[in-house]
């Protein structure tokens, strides 16, 4: 199956290591506003270069393109790219707003083109397990939930390129850094119904959050806080979810949520806990979440069937954040739905 990228900078080489050590893939094509930029690709992988997007479309070959541009051109772009019939997966945040969400999904569902947004920490050896535990109902009736992404990007990061930390083309550590994270937790805890939220630009020199603390009731009536930030000095510090259930309590945590922090559900014993938790010590990344993707994608393809991480659930994921935009802007709790209740289950 051929491939090719829109974007060739940072991430995009993970898509293209990513490519080669899947069978079944091959990176055929770049394309880039700056030549340069696709200088690299075009010696490691003799891929043909456009400057100009619509050529490399023309190409009847390419089956799937990787969009890995700026956020705020996610959408401009996907659409072009499904008119043209090619698959697509997509950079995370899907997009900075749903009206342009809604116009990525529209195209791709009008041109029967498969659509699968990069949240590849589901993948991770310590998600799957979690997942597992959830979906066997170990932790029982969950009571609330916490989640913290407290990392570090410093001025320099945020200096590479004029796109980054703005509020039209990438946003702040809610939207760029924290959104995995979101992801993972609507993955786990289901429907939001309502949010409250406070942000602030504290020690960077950018336009969108640097900081954001909040609040979300899921509709099942469980509680959770959310604390982000990309401030922490002087390095990455912590990612995590903790959820406390009714017959057990699982914090998955380290600097990337990488690890069982904490185990401990009704009748499961000590040794199967302390064999759980070195199993994932042993190989904590499994294979690297782009790797996934592209994976997925091929298979996706093959069997005509839905990618494992849809543009519904990207929307999601950027629903909950613009939701948290919205409550810290208005100072006041954002309500998903007046119409949609919460349970007590
Ligand atoms: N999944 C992850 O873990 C992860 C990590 C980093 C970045 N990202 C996402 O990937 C995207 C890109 O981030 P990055 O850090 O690689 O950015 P980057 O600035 O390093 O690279 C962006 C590239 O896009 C090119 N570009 C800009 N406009 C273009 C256009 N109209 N047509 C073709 N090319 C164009 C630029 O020249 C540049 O080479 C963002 O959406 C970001 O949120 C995801």
């Amino acid at each position: 199956m051929d491939f090719a990228i829109v974007g060739c900078g940072f991430i995009a080489k993970k898509h293209a290591k990513a490519i080669e050590n899947v069978a079944d893939a091959k990176l055929v094509a770049v394309s880039d506003k700056i030549p340069e930029a696709m200088t690299p690709y075009v010696e490691e992988y003799g891929v043909t270069p456009y400057t100009e997007l619509d050529e490399m479309l023309q190409e009847k070959d390419i089956d799937v393109v990787c969009i890995c541009t700026p956020s705020g051109l996610h959408a401009p772009l996907a659409v072009r790219i499904a008119a043209a019939k090619k698959h697509i997966i997509l950079e995370k945040p899907i997009a900075m707003t749903l009206e342009d969400t809604d116009r990525i999904i529209d195209a791709c569902n009008e041109n029967g083109v498969k659509l699968s947004v990069v949240h590849p920490n589901r993948f991770r050896p310590v998600v799957q397990e979690l997942r597992k535990i959830l979906d066997q109902g170990l932790l029982g009736k969950i009571s609330h939930a916490n989640a913290t992404v407290n990392w570090n990007r410093n001025q320099e990061y945020y200096d590479q390129a004029p796109w980054r930390g703005t509020k039209e083309h990438d946003g702040g550590v809610l939207m760029n850094q924290a959104i995995h994270n979101i992801d993972l937790l609507l993955w786990f805890m289901g429907k939001p119904f309502q949010v409250f939220s406070m942000e602030a630009t504290r020690l960077r020199h950018i336009e969108a959050e640097d900081v954001s603390t909040g609040l979300i009731q899921f509709e099942t009536g469980a509680l959770c806080t959310v604390e982000t930030s990309t401030t922490v000095y002087p390095k990455n510090f912590e990612e995590s979810i903790t959820l406390f259930g009714e017959k057990g309590t699982v914090k998955i945590g380290g600097s990337n949520a990488l690890f069982f922090e904490h185990l401990e559900i009704e009748g499961m014993s000590d040794k199967k806990v302390a064999a759980l938790k070195e199993k994932i010590k042993k190989d904590p990344w499994g294979t690297p979440g782009h790797q996934w993707i592209i994976e997925d994608m091929v298979h996706s393809i093959k069997e005509d069937k839905k990618p494992a991480v849809t543009g519904e659930d990207g929307r999601k994921a950027l629903e909950l954040v613009l939701s948290f935009y919205e409550s810290a802007k208005n100072n006041k709790p954002f309500q998903y739905s007046k119409e949609r209740a919460y349970a007590n289950n």
